[in-house]
């Protein structure tokens, strides 16, 4: 909840939303709703190339064997995400800096890093894993579920909003 008492936006953020920033989406989810916190969020990439396709199938294994359906479709990031967003997570320095080049005069979104709430390496990048093999996904997994956990202990412990 924000202090608005509106429902927490969030909106996870990687390059091409199959493989990263669905998992995030599904972690951040589950995550803010085991620690009680009213949120609505989402995924998206900031590259067209996989726009209408599922989640990378090596990612939705990953995710099924920890308990999670990966649903959605990718998306690509819009300049409305800057409005319509109370936090959007980048997964990596590129993702940020992008995701900074794109953000509209006036956006309200608070962009940062995923890794920013991630205790054991503040601030690192969430590797890209679409290039290598499953066991990137599996450590891809782990530094996200840290992450989100952290995220909601964050926003548990201080308010997060528009204000
Ligand atoms: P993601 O991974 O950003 O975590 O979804 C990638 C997916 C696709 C590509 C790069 C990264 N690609 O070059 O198509």
């Amino acid at each position: 909840m924000t202090d608005t008492g509106k429902p927490l936006r969030v909106l996870a953020l990687c390059l091409g939303n199959i493989c990263r920033s669905p998992v995030a989406e599904a972690l951040l989810r589950r995550e803010l709703e085991a620690a009680g916190v009213a949120a609505v969020v989402s995924s998206a990439g900031t590259g067209d190339w996989h726009v209408g396709r599922p989640a990378d199938p090596r990612s939705r294994e990953v995710a099924a064997r920890h308990g999670l359906s990966l649903d959605g479709r990718a998306r690509q990031l819009s300049a409305a995400d800057f409005y319509e967003q109370d936090v959007i997570l980048a997964m990596d320095t590129s993702n940020l800096a992008d995701a900074r080049r794109l953000s509209p005069p006036n956006a309200e979104a608070r962009v940062q890093l995923m890794r920013d709430f991630d205790p054991l390496a503040p601030g690192a990048d969430v590797p890209d894993p679409y290039y290598g093999g499953q066991d990137g996904f599996e450590e891809m997994y782990r530094l996200l579920e840290r992450s989100a956990r952290h995220f909601a202990v964050s926003v548990t412990g201080q308010s997060v909003g528009n204000s």
